[in-house]
């Protein structure tokens, strides 16, 4: 056998090119050539399989954020309506709101294009590598277009497809739900959401049951795909329509489209029944909260951060004695920002940032409208520097 000599053209597969080389060899060097590509074959082929079956999770990998410079304080609302900054502090929480103001003429697509152009400078992304701009808002520019598609145009975010999502103030974690999907399937690899609200464009700022509570601000994040297990851990969001007629805004829609009537009885602004939305907003976020905690065999020393929606001081502290957790695991800017809707979850991520550590457990809950509301588990992904 070794006297024979075998003229033999190998295929060789080196870095995707086929390359042919003639050679003249023993056989047994060919078995072992053989041998050689086969374990090599095999090898590459399991790792290839390795790497797919590594779970996706979908993390939050930047924050961005806008606010108005003005501020509508507790003093200059006691100039506005019967009211009082005692009153408002210990029923609410609430010290001052920004208004969008300075720069009148804009709707909410300005406070939503800031935020977004924060985060796309902070995470030195191309807008071009997005794939999504989802919009939370309750306060789009106009019903028809959504306004998303107009943000993602202005912030050069051209291979993007964009839409709104309105969920009154649960609107920001339905998004994220919708988002952290979207990377989980595998479709997407950078999904934006965003939560913009100029809520005082639907307030009447001579009823003192709502104008103290609300303001405008705009807060974004961005989602990317997570191979160490960070991001996205588990959510559990409910609804429940019995809600509506305790929070809403009765005219525009096509259940009773604007005439002079509306307009004159004032039915184009929020109108809130604050006792029973408080009822329901109490005893729904606690129990969401407590549920995704059991679900998940968290006890409060494992969570790291209750991310809760800012509507009341009185619902926050509920909800967080409901989880065990102390004071200083709660996050809180009401009192500087109050209820800005959409955008209160993330405005919080955005000024706890930098105290947040890689791997830390957050808990997001969120009550709004309609009724919505809900809670999701999130593991952090990044030690913001
Ligand atoms: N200043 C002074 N007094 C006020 C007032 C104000 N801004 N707003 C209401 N009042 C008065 C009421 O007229 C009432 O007076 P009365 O007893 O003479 O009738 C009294 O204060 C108590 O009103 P009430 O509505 O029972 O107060 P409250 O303790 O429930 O607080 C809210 C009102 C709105 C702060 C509270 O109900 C709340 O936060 N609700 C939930 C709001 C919310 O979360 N909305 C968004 C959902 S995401």
């Amino acid at each position: 056998m070794d006297s024979h000599i075998v003229r033999v053209f190998l295929c060789r597969q080196i870095s995707g090119t086929i390359k042919l080389s003639s050679h003249f060899v023993h056989f047994d060097e060919i078995f072992s050539i053989f041998n050689h590509f086969l374990s090599d074959f095999i090898e590459k082929r399991t790792k290839i399989k390795a790497v797919n079956m590594t779970k996706i999770t979908a993390a939050i990998t930047a924050v961005g954020a806008y606010l108005p410079k003005y501020k509508l304080t507790n003093q200059v609302l006691e100039t506005m309506v019967d009211t009082s900054d005692e009153w408002i502090t210990t029923r609410t929480g609430i010290k001052e709101r920004r208004i969008l103001k300075e720069e009148e003429g804009q709707g909410t697509s300005y406070l939503a294009i800031k935020a977004a152009e924060d985060l796309i400078k902070k995470r030195g992304i191309d807008p071009i590598e997005i794939d999504m701009v989802l919009l939370a808002t309750a306060t789009p520019d106009m019903p028809v277009a959504a306004t998303a598609v107009f943000v993602a145009s202005r912030i050069g975010a051209a291979n993007a497809f964009a839409y709104d999502l309105q969920a009154a103030c649960s609107s920001f974690l339905y998004g994220m739900s919708t988002a952290a999907s979207y990377i989980e399937s595998g479709r997407y690899k950078k999904v934006l959401v965003i939560g913009a609200d100029k809520m005082s464009s639907i307030i009447d700022y001579t009823d003192r049951t709502t104008c103290i509570i609300f303001g405008d601000g705009a807060g974004a994040v961005l989602f990317e795909p997570n191979e160490e297990g960070l991001g996205f851990q588990d959510e559990y969001l409910r609804s429940d329509g019995q809600g509506r007629e305790f929070l809403k805004i009765e005219a525009g829609g096509s259940l009773l489209p604007p005439t002079e009537e509306t307009v004159g009885n004032k039915q184009h602004f929020v109108f809130q029944d604050g006792k029973t939305v408080f009822k329901f907003a109490v005893s729904n976020m606690a129990d969401v909260s407590a549920k995704i905690m059991e679900r998940n065999n968290l006890t409060d020393k494992d969570v790291h951060w209750l991310v809760p929606h800012q509507a009341n001081k009185r619902i926050i502290d509920a909800t967080a004695n409901r989880m065990g957790l102390d004071h200083e695991k709660v996050m809180m800017n009401i009192e500087r920002y109050g209820n800005t809707t959409s955008a209160t979850l993330p405005l919080l991520l955005y000024d706890y940032e930098r105290r947040l550590k890689k791997g830390d457990n957050l808990v997001f809950a969120a009550f709004g409208g309609g009724f919505t509301w809900g809670a999701m588990y999130l593991k952090w992904a990044y030690d913001a520097n």
